[in-house]
Parts: structure tokens; sequence; C-alpha cells
């Protein structure tokens, strides 16, 4: 998949953090490699992928992306990879209100750790519309109020995971 000699203009850290479950995985697995799985198992301390773009005006990006682990117990360690990071994917599950009230905290572990990153929030598994719990207003105004990007996805229908990344790579562009 990886091309050998493969050149780029720009190679761009991006951390992908929230809590376990709301699909940061299924979000990356469906940018890097168009597909989805409705058994992924929880990531173990940290995952990596990596998928180039063009943007509009030509420039050519090396995403590096860190697929974090959500889960408690894995936490000292998946943080300990947000430094260097110029950009952040901050997730969290529209059916689910709990990963929403966790935003705040893992802002907070994002400004610890690389204060220097652009930040997207993207509300996932827009797909499950009958049990959604957040509403797009919530979300939006959460990312007015701390300057963030704002999405809304589903990795599961590919409905607006490509514009998520784009969006935070062209702006740290
Ligand atoms: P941790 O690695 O534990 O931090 O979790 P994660 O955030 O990486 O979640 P993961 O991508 O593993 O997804 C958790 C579950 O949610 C899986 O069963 C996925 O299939 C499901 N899922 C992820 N995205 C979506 C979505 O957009 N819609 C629906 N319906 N299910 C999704
Ligand atoms: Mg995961």
């Amino acid at each position: 998949k990886e091309l050998q000699n493969e050149t780029y203009d720009f190679i761009f850290k991006v951390v992908v953090c929230g809590d376990s479950g709301v699909g940061k995985s299924s979000l990356i697995k469906r940018f890097t490699d168009e597909s989805f799985s409705l058994d992924l198992k929880p990531t173990i301390g940290v995952e990596f992928a990596t998928k180039t773009i063009r943007l509009e005006g030509g420039s050519v990006l090396k995403a590096q992306l860190w697929d974090t682990a959500g889960q408690e117990r894995y936490r000292a360690v998946a943080q300990s990879y947000y430094r260097g990071a110029v950009g952040a994917m901050l997730v969290y599950d529209t059916t689910f209100g709990s990963s929403f009230d966790k935003i705040g905290y893992w802002l907070d572990e994002l400004e610890k750790h690389c204060p220097e990153a652009v930040v997207m929030l993207v509300g996932n598994k827009t797909d499950l519309a009958d049990i959604r719990a957040v509403s797009i207003e919530r979300g939006l105004g959460f990312a007015k109020e701390h300057s963030l990007l704002f999405v809304e996805a589903s990795a599961k229908s590919a409905t607006g995971v490509e514009d998520a990344f784009v969006q935070l790579l062209s702006t740290i562009h």
C-alpha cells in the first residue's frame, strides 16, 4: 500500500483521542482503508496509520495518525504519544452522552501534552439517528466556545469522515 519512494511536501502528526468505544479506530479505518467493521477490538496502547492526500492547492500531505486507546488502563501510555502532534481529533459518540461530557477532560489533556495542536471535535455515529443523545447544537456550541473545528460523522456510513480529516489537515497546513 505504501509506496517505497513516496514523496510529499509536508508530514503531520495527528493524535486521535476520546473515550473508549466512540469510534476513533473506526474513523481512521474508514479514512485510510475505506472500510468498516462492527466488531472492532478496543485499541491497546496506541496504533499507527498513515494516509497521503493532495490538497486543493496541490500540496501533498502525509498524515501520521496516532490512534490512542480510550480505555482507562492504557491512558497514561496513550497520552505519552501526544507530544509533537500538530493536529488532534477529539471524538465523542453522538448516541452516548457521557462521551460528550468527557470532552472537556480530553481537551485539558491535549492542552497539557500538545498545546500547539489544531483540534477537530468529531461527533461520530450519526447513522444511529434514532438513538441520538447529543444534539448537533451542543457539539457546535462546545466547539465555538473553545475555538475548535467541528464535524459530525459516521464511520459506518462514511458520512463526514473525509471532510473531518481533510478540514483538519488543511487548517494545519
Ligand atoms: P478504543 O480503542 O477502546 O478507545 O475505542 P474506539 O474509540 O477506537 O472505538 P472503535 O472504533 O473500536 O469502535 C467501537 C464500536 O463502535 C465498534 O463496534 C464499532 O463498529 C462501532 N462504531 C464505530 N463507529 C461507528 C459508527 O459510525 N456507527 C456505528 N453504528 N457504529 C460505529
Ligand atoms: Mg480504538
